[in-house]
């Protein structure tokens, strides 16, 4: 939302300071000690001026209303309208829709509201949508179960496209209407809402109502996130391609052990961490522009039942330093979260600074000490661990 810049912005907040949230991760957890008894917590996200806010808090007085909003601007507006209705069930946080579980612990929440969200329409900004898979799953991690998301909208591609985004976020659809008040106005109406109806504009409403997560095998998760790349197993095919790759990169290879050749990627293909079946191991080769670039070795359920472990992720040394590495982790992240996993874990050599400084960037944190087998020598490890 563009708004011109509010004058004495400042004091405005002030103002309505009992209503603003300034350090809503020390809340998490705690929301409900605003209002003791509430019924349920509502939240909105991007509630701009606050029309549905207000009438909607005003509504349900014996619920907690929590309403995120990250251009002030806009939300002071949205503040002055509960204070001046006296509403004492209402509070707002100056945040992020993407940093939700900073602010609200797991299952506080029972309903997320997503009015006229930006629409994003240019496919490489899909994943600004609040209506994403990836923002889908984030509210997960706030949503009891069976907590629901409703979301409206007057934009017919953004909400087409959205009604692919819940289910594959495990959330179950219901009250899909493409014209919300064809017979006469249906529930609170949004400031933008107001606007596009007095046009004429049709209004477009779903419910998404949370369920399981659908399991996606993990190479096709990692397929569809990685839509610029092919992704297969490495078969006996590819041996000397892989062991190329390896031996494009001689600085990797002296920490990480003797020179690789087609001999030890053949072992490598069929090696596995301890009490694990080949079912488990996914050793795959990810190609772009028919070039193998990068090679990973995963194992489903190791150690425990819902981890991932990485034993080798290799880029080739020429796509470094360019956000690939990034990209690739990011996506087998998602794919080990759709295929049903809740951790992703790795042994990353002491002896590799770098890499360690990727893994931690990438999320991972030291979870103790450990040693790796290389060769018939023992080296020194970090085990690392993030959720997804
Ligand atoms: C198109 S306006 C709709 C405002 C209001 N929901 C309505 O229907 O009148 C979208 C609002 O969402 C806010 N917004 C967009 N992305 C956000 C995010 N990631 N976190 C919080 N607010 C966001 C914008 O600042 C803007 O105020």
């Amino acid at each position: 939302m563009r708004m011109r810049k509010k004058k004495n912005l400042a004091s405005r907040m002030e103002a309505c300071g009992a209503l603003l949230v300034r350090d809503p991760a020390a809340e998490k957890g705690r929301w409900r000690a605003r209002r003791p008894g509430a019924a349920r917590l509502r939240l909105e996200l991007g509630c701009g001026k606050g029309r549905f806010t207000a009438e909607t808090a005003a509504a349900h007085r014996s619920d907690l209303y929590v309403a995120v909003e990250r251009v002030p601007d806009a939300m002071v507006i949205a503040m002055e309208r509960c204070r001046a209705l006296g509403l004492d069930n209402v509070f707002f946080i100056d945040g992020d829709a993407a940093a939700l579980d900073q602010y609200f612990a797991p299952g506080e929440v029972d309903l997320i509201y997503i009015n006229f969200c930006d629409p994003w329409p240019s496919v490489k900004h899909s994943r600004r949508r609040l209506t994403h898979e990836g923002f889908l799953r984030g509210y997960r991690h706030v949503l009891r179960e069976g907590g629901q998301i409703h979301f409206k909208t007057d934009n017919r591609a953004l909400f087409e496209w959205s009604l692919f985004q819940f289910p594959k976020a495990g959330f179950a659809l219901s009250e899909v209407t493409r014209n919300l008040h064809e017979h006469g106005v249906q529930g609170v109406m949004t400031d933008y809402e107001e606007k596009f109806h007095a046009l004429g504009t049709p209004i477009n409403r779903c419910v998404g109502t949370m369920g399981a997560l659908p399991d996606v095998p993990l190479e096709d998760g990692l397929q569809t996130r990685l839509p610029g790349w092919e992704v297969r197993p490495v078969t006996g095919d590819d041996v000397e391609a892989v062991a190329s790759l390896f031996q494009a990169d001689p600085e990797y290879f002296a920490i990480e052990g003797p020179q690789p050749d087609a001999d030890s990627v053949q072992k490598d293909m069929v090696n596995l961490p301890p009490r694990c079946a080949m079912e488990q191991k996914h050793y795959l080769a990810l190609w772009r522009d028919g070039a193998l670039q990068a090679v990973l070795d995963l194992v489903e359920g190791y150690p425990r039942e819902r981890t991932l472990f990485v034993g080798l992720f290799f880029l080739a040394p020429g796509l470094r330093r360019q956000g690939m590495g990034r990209e690739i982790v990011d996506a087998a992240l998602q794919a080990a979260g759709d295929a049903g996993m809740d951790s992703v874990r790795l042994a990353c050599l002491m002896g590799n600074p770098a890499g360690h400084g990727f893994w931690r960037a990438m999320g991972f944190g030291d979870l103790r000490e450990g040693a790796r087998l290389m060769g018939e020598e023992s080296a020194p490890v970090w085990i690392m661990e993030r959720l997804v």
